[in-house]
């Protein structure tokens, strides 16, 4: 019996979901919704805050700020609320909305970054503002968790051997790639290894983390608009990139079966599926990590409004998009004015907030 007294002292090690019943290949989604946190971040966030504290920069005076399209922000929202630190969340217009006011509910600020670059991205714009505001005063102490090792170190020190306790004779391991933290430190601990694994990066269409076009992403976790610093790519045996629209196909296929499960591990499940399916995989040990589950993309991708919006009214039905619909940002543009109207402008009361703090 798990008794615990900090919010991050419990984590779900052991659960998985054999795919086979939906996908007709044998998969294990390895799946890490299941603490406080309720996503992998929570590891990531622990050990950056904790080896940021063993080494002196963190102390009861500092306010945290990071940038985090979500679960990285509830993470330390959580951390930084029971070990009674401040903290400053810098996020962008992609962002989930119940995410949002997740982190506010946990006692923390949230910015949002509301201009896309000319890359479709968001994430220079929300390092600037971040860069600035540790300028402008020195209590503020940014993790960085695109640059900071304990990011991978994290999954080096618990995802990767929980898995390898778990599957002796692991073959094929799948792991999207946000930050590369996830894969970085599955990626070396399993290079070291008893037996050779094929690790597998999952990436979005949009995302030029592995180089490829910009475009645009809708779904947060995945993917990233510049390469993302953690990468090696040397570790690294084989890169798929799944269409947003099969992401979503995948995730309402999951959770027709009762599992309600996160984007991203849509898209780790759609790359593996497919990548079961083109090669003889009935030998085959194969593992996926699904770093989050579907509550908080109930008014995005389980919301049929913004489905028939962004993707067009067959996404769900057909193997194509309607070009118009996936081209335009027009239709984004109307779901956010939609939203700010739920939710009165949340951004602008912020960013005013922050200013009077500036000056
Ligand atoms: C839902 C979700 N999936 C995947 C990832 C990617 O993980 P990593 O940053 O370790 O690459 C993140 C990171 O924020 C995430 O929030």
């Amino acid at each position: 019996m798990p008794v615990i007294s900090v919010p991050y002292a419990f984590n779900e090690e052991e659960l998985y979901v054999d795919l086979r019943s939906i996908f007709g290949h044998s998969l294990y989604l390895k799946c890490e919704g299941f603490n406080f946190a309720g996503s992998i971040k929570l590891k990531a966030a622990t050990e950056m805050v904790e080896t940021a504290e063993r080494d002196g920069v963190l102390t009861p005076k500092s306010i945290l700020v990071e940038s985090s399209s979500g679960n990285l922000g509830v993470a330390l929202s959580m951390i930084a609320a029971s070990k009674g630190y401040q903290f400053l969340c810098v996020t962008d217009a992609r962002g989930n909305l119940s995410t949002r006011l997740m982190m506010e509910a946990l006692g923390s600020q949230v910015h949002v970054i509301a201009d896309q670059e000319a890359n479709g991205g968001f994430l220079g714009a929300r390092i600037e503002y971040i860069r600035a505001l540790c300028a402008s005063d020195d209590r503020y102490v940014w993790l960085s968790q695109y640059t900071n090792p304990s990011n991978w170190k994290a999954h080096y020190r618990t995802t990767a051997p929980e898995i390898a306790r778990q599957f002796p004779r692991l073959d094929v391991l799948f792991v999207g790639a946000g930050t590369t933290g996830t894969l970085m430190g599955c990626a070396r601990y399993f290079r070291e290894w008893h037996r050779p694994v094929r690790i597998i990066a999952v990436d979005s269409v949009g995302s030029v983390s592995f180089g490829g076009p910009p475009g645009r992403r809708m779904i947060p976790g995945l993917g990233m608009s510049m390469r993302p610093p953690l990468l090696d790519e040397t570790y690294v045996d084989e890169v798929i990139r799944v269409e947003e629209a099969d992401t979503i196909r995948t995730c309402h296929r999951l959770a027709r079966r009762g599992f309600l499960l996160g984007g991203s591990t849509g898209t780790v499940v759609s790359g593996a599926s497919d990548w079961l399916a083109r090669h003889d995989a009935r030998e085959l040990t194969a593992v996926a990590i699904g770093p989050d589950l579907g509550e908080r993309y109930l008014d995005t991708i389980y919301h049929t409004n913004w489905l028939e919006d962004i993707y067009g009214k067959d996404v769900l039905n057909s193997r194509e998009v309607h070009a118009g619909s996936w081209d335009s940002d027009a239709p984004v543009a109307r779901w956010r004015r939609r939203l700010d109207l739920q939710t009165g402008d949340l951004n602008g009361d912020q960013h005013h907030q922050l200013q009077d703090r500036k000056t």
